[in-house]
């Protein structure tokens, strides 16, 4: 491709915006419309200072309609609406002749996930799921050392999803099954696609428990929203103490009480996966955690390889003044069997933006290899392997029963 890659972006939310900043100050980038249903959400003074040239950026408060005018005029759009648009979305645009890059999750059940794969092979157009956390330097380096054969071949893996900001998603639409499948699809996706990087194989069998323990018990005499509730001031997870415009009332506004019993996902979730290269794999996600961590652990015919990253706010300064970030907020371990464990330095620098400099350092990858030609993962496939892994998740808790997984094609 010659010249700058043309970009539209769907949703112009808290992710949307985000994005639509990142990729328009990418000098190979020139961010060209954006569509937004919520007229409102154009009007906002950060886009304006945020976003590069926000002002000419041609905006659509309908997406179809903005696939149809700009065909031909943009080469990616990149999907930052509702989890539950994505399915829709992605259809639409590929079959209109665009490549996409989708938020994660790419969609919310392996059918549709299905209709992706079946579309961009139709379509030859591209997928790319943002899964930004393959791009995070310590990630890129555990990576290296399991394809190394450090640890040998991988049997056995054990991987654990603490959130203290689990309340963030009872505070949201997200709360619902009808509009997440629930916080192992909206969060847990993450890590999820984390382990089939490390694995590097497809996920055959799930077996699940999961439940509601901590949010939605009805434990407070709290209102339905925040804004009214006596406990506005003081109750740990008010939505009024953050620092969030709040949306009109509805399902969709981001002040609903966290423990509301109208809730209907899980907050305490254990997963074992099964994969077709025979490693066992346990993962578990904490949405009432005290701390903000994730930890995977590998151990294989030669010794265990641990990656620990930890986000908890208090050690936020620690990560910002530690370039290499070998200290505490990250850890990574190499024990060989009849060795000392072996601390391994993290010989990468982390780089700015969110999750661990994984949005820039995908963006930069994403726009090399467009400008040259090639192709970068996570793509539709692997999207769909962890959207079938929570998928099957769901059905397993639902029966009782671990749950096949169909190979995709
Ligand atoms: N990769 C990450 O780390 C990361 C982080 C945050 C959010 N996300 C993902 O980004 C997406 C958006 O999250 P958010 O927090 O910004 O949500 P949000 O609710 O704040 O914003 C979504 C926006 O999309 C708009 N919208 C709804 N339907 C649309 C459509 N058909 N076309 C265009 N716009 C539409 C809504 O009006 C809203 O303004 C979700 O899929 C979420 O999982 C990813």
């Amino acid at each position: 491709m010659n010249g700058k890659v043309r970009f539209a972006v769907l949703g112009a939310g808290g992710r949307g915006a985000f994005m639509a900043k990142l990729y328009g100050e990418h000098p190979d980038v020139e961010l060209l419309a954006m569509s937004d249903p919520n007229p409102k959400t154009f009007e906002s003074e950060k886009n304006r200072t945020d976003i590069k040239n926000y002002i000419s950026v041609r905006k659509y408060v309908n997406s179809l309609e903005m696939f149809e005018k700009e065909k031909g005029k943009i080469d990616w759009v990149l999907v930052a609406s509702p989890d539950f648009t994505h399915h829709e979305m992605i259809i639409a645009a590929l079959k209109n002749g665009y490549n996409v890059f989708t938020e994660k999750p790419m969609c919310l059940s392996i059918k549709d996930a299905d209709d992706i794969c079946r579309i961009a092979a139709e379509t030859g157009k591209q997928v790319v799921v943002g899964c930004e956390l393959r791009f995070a330097a310590p990630v890129v380096k555990f990576k290296e050392i399991l394809s190394s054969g450090a640890i040998g071949k991988i049997l056995h893996g054990y991987c654990v999803d603490s959130v203290s900001r689990g309340f963030t998603y009872f505070l949201r639409y997200y709360r619902w099954k009808k509009y997440s499948l629930g916080l192992l699809m909206q969060k847990g996706v993450h890590s999820i696609d984390l382990i089939n990087f490390f694995v590097d194989a497809e996920p055959v069998r799930v077996y699940a428990d999961g439940g509601l323990d901590y949010f939605g018990q009805e434990k407070t005499k709290a209102g339905k929203y925040c804004r009214d509730c006596s406990e506005k001031d003081i109750c740990e997870y008010s939505a009024v103490k953050r620092d969030v415009v709040l949306r009109e009332k509805g399902e969709l506004c981001q002040d609903h009480c966290v423990f509301g019993s109208d809730t209907d996902v899980e907050d305490n979730d254990i997963l074992i996966i099964n994969y077709s290269n025979g490693v066992r794999l346990s993962y578990n996600e904490i949405n009432f955690a005290p701390e903000y961590k994730r930890e995977f652990h590998f151990v294989g015919t030669e010794g265990r390889a641990s990656l620990v990253m930890d986000q908890t706010p208090e050690l936020k300064e620690q990560r910002a003044s530690n370039a290499n970030l070998s200290g505490k907020a990250v850890s990574i371990t190499v024990v060989k069997r009849n060795h000392p464990p072996e601390d391994i330095a993290l010989d990468m620098p982390v780089g700015g933006g969110g999750h661990w400099g994984g949005d820039e350092r995908m963006r930069d990858e994403l726009i090399k290899a467009i400008l040259s030609g090639k192709k970068i993962k996570p793509d539709e496939c692997d999207g769909r392997m962890s959207t079938a892994i929570v998928f099957a998740a769901n059905e397993s808790m639902e029966k009782q029963m671990p749950v096949l997984i169909e190979k995709g094609r």
